[in-house]
């Protein structure tokens, strides 16, 4: 793996490691600050973010936007990822194996950052990054520790779209979330 954040960037681009590059337009590689101590990790792109090359630029970016306001943070406060990089079509979930060919571009992205909170948005991301049977609906707004970094899962901005009635949940989460961003982070809030 290139130990760049442009080397990265650059093979992350051109990778044809599972079937889907064949059918993107672009690769999501991921937006926001290199070295952000809260990163946000969602599923895949769909295809507003397909044709921008951008994560979550969409009606469920725009709604991620909104929520991030609500805590006092903007896209530049945080870096913004993608379990897998590459549309999967009609927006299904990433297959299993598409995941794990994927995982080696988000592992350095989270060797770079480094990130003190990783919060994922939705089942796909959470069941990837905390663990294998993670509850959203069960488990949301949790803090949850490994190796020294907290993770939160919490439900996908999509869903929120889908199902407007657990937005007070989320909101409540991201409540949970600036808290905790405010007790361990050290420039998040201070900049
Ligand atoms: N949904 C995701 O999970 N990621 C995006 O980038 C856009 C929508």
């Amino acid at each position: 793996m290139p130990d760049t954040w442009e080397a990265l960037e650059h093979d992350c681009k051109n990778c044809r490691e599972c079937s889907l590059w064949e059918t993107r337009t672009n690769v999501v590689f991921g937006v926001g600050n290199q070295n952000a101590e809260v990163l946000f990790i969602g599923e895949g792109p769909g295809a507003n973010e397909d044709a921008q090359g951008v994560p979550f630029v969409g009606r469920a970016g725009h709604l991620l936007d909104d929520m991030l306001e609500i805590i006092g943070l903007k896209r530049d406060d945080v870096y913004i990822a993608n379990i897998v990089k590459c549309r999967p079509p009609q927006n299904r979930d990433p297959l299993p194996a598409e995941s794990e060919a994927c995982m080696p571009w988000l592992r350095e992205q989270f060797r770079l950052i480094q990130p003190k909170i990783v919060v994922c948005l939705g089942r796909v991301a959470a069941q990837r990054m905390i663990r294998q049977d993670f509850s959203v609906t069960r488990e949301h707004g949790q803090i949850i520790e490994k190796s020294g970094i907290l993770f939160m899962g919490t439900f996908h901005p999509a869903a929120l779209l889908r199902q407007p009635q657990n937005k007070p949940e989320a909101f409540a989460d991201f409540t949970v979330l600036r808290d905790t961003i405010a007790a361990v982070c050290e420039h998040t809030y201070h900049k």
